[in-house]
């Protein structure tokens, strides 16, 4: 039964947290004095100078790749990865619904289809079960992303990749140190993509990067990120401008030395959460299976149908009182207009008038896309706000359920 709602900010009561509880990226005097270096010196390109270069190799080697190609955000490393793996127009590549847009919409930018495959209810990343009910001659490769922070079911995506000769590209966008079996996400598939975006678990603002162990996709990566220009002037490939800038490699480089200690912090701060939460009825909270090491990008929650309001709802009242939380992701990417009319919507190209998708297509992630919310693990946010926002989920679930 639903208790007095009066008792919620949202209504009038008064709010847990006096003052908004704020995350933001971790930025010190270090990060900053690596851009001034960089201004003083000049060379603000990566084509100048040598930050970029230092950027990915010392990545590549926190990460346990041979190759790496610093690119200027996540969404054109997934599609200078897609293209260096020689995904073309026509080529099938299975996704998962459940991610942000740019893993689906990096597809659509060669000209390949999307195909959907439902994720796991648990860790919310793509189920080889499903993948392997997707795969038809025309399949190239699977994009596995580690959804949150926690890692997909590699060993199963890859033996289906080999048994069927398929291309697997990791998104680790939301993973930055997170582990498989002991072995850091993005150097397990044949080519990989980060993201650095302002909040992600290090970053640059902006910026990305690809890696792979293969050489010939890492020669074509730096090819696509440079106008497909082998030398000066001399143009062999389809190419872009997708470089990152040395402002961007400088904070990276900072960044770097410190990820460890932040995703220490998001999982102490994940613990917080579950000490806080766990056994509070109305919530299905995070889990972290046994192969796995989560880095815990966001802290995301399934709310059960105990919970007497719609997610939206409840997200609206735990924002009014003064603690952040957010929906990732609110429709499962199969019901986007886009993806619900590839033909008209993005290219005309004859191949895409046959892919439908409707609802009820994938019922495990049209479940999760309507009940999950998530809560903020950012180190800076100290273990007392932590405390902070989960009584304030106490509190709304307290008069919600
Ligand atoms: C899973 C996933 N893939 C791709 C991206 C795209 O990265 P960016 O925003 O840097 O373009 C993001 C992040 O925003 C993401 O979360």
């Amino acid at each position: 039964m639903m208790n007095d709602l009066s008792r919620l900010a949202f209504y009038g009561g008064k709010p847990v947290s006096e003052q908004p509880i704020r995350p933001r990226p971790v930025i010190d005097e270090e990060e900053i004095k690596a851009v001034e270096e960089v201004l003083r010196s000049r060379k603000l390109s990566s084509l100048a100078g040598d930050k970029t270069k230092k950027f990915e190799e010392e990545f590549a080697k926190y990460i346990g790749t041979k190759f790496a190609i610093a690119t200027s955000n996540g969404t054109t490393a997934l599609h200078t990865a897609l293209a260096a793996a020689g995904i073309k127009a026509g080529d099938e590549v299975i996704v998962p619904p459940i991610t942000f847009v740019a893993t689906a919409t990096s597809v659509l930018h060669q000209d390949a289809v999307p195909v959907f495959a439902d994720i796991d209810k648990d860790t919310f990343t793509i189920s080889p079960e499903e993948v392997k009910k997707k795969i038809t001659e025309k399949t190239k490769a699977i994009i596995v992303v580690h959804l949150f922070g926690h890692p997909a079911e590699m060993d199963e995506i890859m033996e289906i990749a080999r048994e069927r000769n398929l291309i697997v590209v990791e998104d680790c966008a939301q993973a930055i140190g997170a582990e498989y079996k002991g072995r850091k996400v993005g150097s397990i598939g044949h080519i990989s993509a980060f993201s650095f975006y302002a909040t992600k678990n290090m970053m640059t603002g902006e910026g990305g990067m690809v890696l792979t162990n293969d050489e010939r996709m890492a020669n074509k990566a730096m090819l696509i990120r440079h106008h497909g220009q082998a030398s000066t002037y001399h143009y062999e490939i389809l190419g872009y401008n997708y470089r990152i800038t040395e402002m961007q490699s400088a904070i990276g480089l900072v960044q770097l030395k410190k990820l460890e200690n932040f995703n220490n912090m998001r999982r102490k701060h994940a613990k917080i959460y579950y000490d806080e939460l766990k056994g509070v009825k109305g919530l299905e909270l995070p889990v972290e299976k046994p192969y796995a090491k989560h880095v815990f990008h966001l802290y995301t929650i399934k709310l059960t149908e105990e919970v007497e309001v719609p997610r939206d709802d409840f997200v609206k009242y735990l924002r009014a009182e003064n603690v952040p939380a957010g929906v990732f992701y609110p429709t499962s990417l199969h019901l986007e207009p886009l993806f619900q009319n590839l033909y008209e919507r993005g290219k005309k190209l004859d191949f895409y008038k046959n892919v439908k998708y409707k609802a009820g297509d994938f019922p495990v992630s049209e479940d999760v896309s309507g009940r999950v919310f998530s809560l903020y693990t950012d180190p800076v946010l100290t273990d007392d706000e932590i405390v902070t926002i989960s009584s304030a989920v106490k509190k709304v679930i307290s008069v919600t359920t």
